[in-house]
């Protein structure tokens, strides 16, 4: 291997370029290679200036995140940024692509900084459930003031290197090649009498200005904001020791700080999903060099509010989208609930009216089917009706160019089914969106038996492009996410019947971090839905025969109680208002509905809720892993991270299970099942888990088949 770091001197310049592909991140080779180089070329008595450059796509993204959690490997990152920072002549850092994390904390440890015109730089340590840990909090609020380095540590938002040109942060644009030009810059600086400025010099400015609850009004937000994570308070606290004590003390500060951050769980959740996300495209019988389809057109067939938000996902992105509906009416009702979308995003500054007019000059109606004739990919989005379906894939079949990729969005039906309509079912697929699909950021890519491989690698690039996150996912019910749902929701019923409080069974669920619990969900999406599908399921024998399977829900949903749509559900809501109320006439009808069905109530605590939600949802986890539905347990995290808004921080079920113990899990199950009962199969553990358990193998490690 050749080395990552290299030193060329030329013009009494010494040129440092780190080249370590993908992204220069500062793993023990480099870190190594850089504190050999900038030793040599400080003690070189002919180096007036050092240039610190990167070769590839970007300039250092950072730390290297595969290394945390292993012991740590000499040299440590503080000892190459004090070699950086103590140099006697200038060091000039060259950026371009992003300078992120350590990589910012080494370019603020030179003494000067340049960047290309579309440089980006950040500190999204935060989204890793850490902080900036190599004086970032120290030396940032010392170049772009308090509260914008707050700013920017807390979102971990990128931010352009030229907002700060002719700051002590960027010192100058420049244009051509980086390196090249950054040489330039400091041999004219060195002439003109550069000297080394060492930022941890600098006060922080505006200190004094800062209002005296500025710190605590922070901490308020992050506490209403940021809901249960670790890193934001202790980001503030490093930012208000920059701010009150001298540079070192603060360093140590960050210093602890960081070593908490670094081993509390809640990092390694996120870094698991850092990994897992970028897990998610690599399909192991589809090799990256697969060929794909270009897509530049997509008809979208259904103009409600799925069809709808799915249009504008394309539309957002650049592409030319039909939106094809059979009701005129419709048509228009769909389009102008974009177009109002769009206003709203416009009125609260998010796009410009231009962005406005350009996307809606994207979108085209049509009420007739031809209109998806010259389309690249064609979703459908229609009613969950099996025999409709067909009959639109039928039409599709025959209307649509050979190449087009024919794509349903159902979220029941059978995805195989639908795909047998067609001549040629090796170019359909699922694309399964979640409400409102113009937000939610996940794409449940459902491959069918015939599913060609660049039709499944085309709609994956496709996921990219559009900026969602494509998890592939075989046929069965439910897929991987609403099937997992199923036993949280049925639970969820149960316990109500059993005694619990609605509201208490929510607080837990909201507690352990999702945004709302399962009921607070059912009266959101409405009880008439749910109670439609478990009547159809019913029907068709597919569900158990326990009569108290979905009962408090069905009895909801008979009385029109259908929740936030009609002012009452689980819950009251007064008009207008979306805060759910205690309804005492609920309290009665569960009541009687459980003496009806003969179970006792009893009191149920808080443990034995967050148990019986979550450990038949890891469960069902487990089967979907087993059967080969999903491809690795990470896959699944990523679904519920993204559609359900599981937790981050927990890394999502399958991360969080094994943090729990699978043993305990499973003991958990079978404690359930003794005591709960178990006719109908809900307590029995999925073969996986008595495996895993009995062989002590990691759930992450598995790969089905
Ligand atoms: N460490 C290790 N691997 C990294 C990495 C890092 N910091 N950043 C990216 N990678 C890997 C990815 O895992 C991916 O690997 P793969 O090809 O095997 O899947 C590959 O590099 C390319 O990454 P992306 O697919 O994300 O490429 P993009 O071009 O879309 O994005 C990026 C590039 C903007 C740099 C993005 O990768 C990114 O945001 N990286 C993380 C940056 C970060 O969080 N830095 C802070 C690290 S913590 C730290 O520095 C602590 C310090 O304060 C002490």
């Amino acid at each position: 291997m050749t080395h990552p770091v290299d030193l060329q001197t030329r013009d009494a310049i010494a040129v440092i370029t780190v080249d370590s592909p993908p992204v220069n991140a500062l793993s023990q080779p480099v870190r190594a290679g850089l504190l050999a180089c900038v030793r040599q070329a400080a003690a070189d008595a002919e180096v007036r200036g050092i240039v610190l450059r990167c070769a590839g796509r970007t300039f250092i993204a950072g730390a290297d995140i595969s290394e945390f959690g292993k012991p740590p490997a000499e040299p440590a990152l503080t000892e190459v940024l004090e070699a950086i920072e103590q140099a006697d002549k200038p060091v000039v850092a060259a950026i371009h692509g992003t300078a992120l994390g350590g990589g910012l904390e080494v370019a603020l440890c030179c003494s000067h900084r340049v960047a290309a015109s579309d440089a980006r730089i950040g500190l999204p340590e935060v989204k890793l459930g850490l902080l900036p840990g190599a004086g970032g909090t120290q030396r940032l609020p010392r170049v772009i003031g308090v509260p914008a380095a707050l700013e920017a540590m807390l979102t971990g938002r990128m931010l352009a290197a030229a907002e700060f040109a002719g700051t002590p942060a960027i010192e100058a644009i420049l244009e051509g090649d980086i390196g090249e030009a950054a040489v330039e810059w400091l041999a004219r600086a060195l002439d003109a009498g550069l000297a080394p400025r060492r930022l941890r010099d600098l006060p922080v400015p505006g200190a004094k200005d800062l209002p005296p609850d500025f710190f605590d009004t922070a901490r308020k937000r992050v506490a209403r904001d940021m809901r249960g994570q670790f890193a934001p308070r202790q980001i503030i606290a490093c930012i208000e020791a920059a701010v009150t004590l001298p540079f070192d003390e603060g360093l140590k500060v960050e210093r602890d700080r960081f070593i908490e951050c670094m081993d509390s769980p809640q990092s390694a959740g996120l870094r698991h999903m850092f990994f897992a996300e970028r897990q998610t495209a690599k399909i192991p019988d589809i090799a990256a060099e697969t060929p794909t389809r270009p897509i530049r057109a997509v008809a979208v067939i259904g103009a409600g509010t799925m069809g709808g938000g799915i249009a504008m996902c394309f539309a957002n992105a650049g592409l030319a989208v039909t939106l094809i509906d059979t009701g005129e009416e419709a048509l228009q009702r769909g389009l102008e609930t974009i177009r109002g979308n769009y206003q709203r995003s416009a009125a609260k500054g998010r796009l410009s009216e231009q962005d406005v007019t350009t996307r809606m000059g994207l979108i085209r109606g049509a009420t007739q089917m031809t209109g998806a004739a010259q389309a690249d990919l064609v979703i459908e989005a229609v009613f969950e009706d099996m025999a409709l379906k067909q009959k639109i894939f039928r039409e599709l079949g025959e209307l649509c160019r050979g190449d087009a990729i024919l794509a349903t969005n159902t979220s029941t039906l059978d995805v195989d089914e639908i795909a047998a309509a067609t001549v040629d079912p090796s170019r359909v697929l699922g694309l399964h969106f979640f409400s409102p699909a113009n937000v939610m950021r996940l794409l449940e890519i459902v491959r069918g038996r015939d599913t060609g491989p660049d039709v499944l690698a085309t709609c994956l690039r496709l996921a990219k492009t559009i900026s969602k996150i494509g998890v592939v996912s075989g046929v069965c019910y439910g897929f991987i996410g609403n099937r997992m749902l199923e036993g949280y929701g049925r639970e969820a019923g149960l316990m109500l019947l059993e005694g619990a409080a609605p509201e208490d069974i929510d607080r837990v669920i909201f507690e352990f971090g999702l945004p709302m619990g399962p009921l607070a969900m059912g009266d959101l999406a409405g009880n008439d839905v749910g109670a439609r599908v478990r009547a159809q399921r019913r029907a068709a024998g597919r569900l158990p025969a326990d009569p108290r399977y979905g009962a408090v829900h069905d009895r909801l949903a008979a009385l029109g109680r259908h929740g936030q749509k009609t002012g009452k559900g689980i819950y009251a809501y007064a008009p207008g208002n979306r805060q759910p109320q205690t309804d005492p006439e609920v309290t009665a009808l569960i009541t009687e509905l459980a003496a009806d069905l003969g179970v006792a109530r009893r009191r149920i605590d808080d443990r034995e809720i967050l148990e019986r939600c979550l450990y038949p949802l890891v469960n069902e986890g487990l089967r979907i892993l087993e059967e080969g539905i999903a491809l690795r347990a990470s896959d699944i995290d990523v679904v519920w991270v993204y559609g359900y808004g599981f937790p981050a921080w927990r890394g999502g079920p399958m991360h969080w299970a094994e943090h729990v113990g699978l043993e305990k899990i499973l003991d958990a199950l079978r404690h359930y099942a003794k005591t709960l009962g178990n006719d109908y199969g809900y307590w029995t553990p999925a073969p996986l888990l008595e495996r895993l358990v009995a062989d002590n193998t990691r759930l992450a490690d598995y790969r089905p088949g």
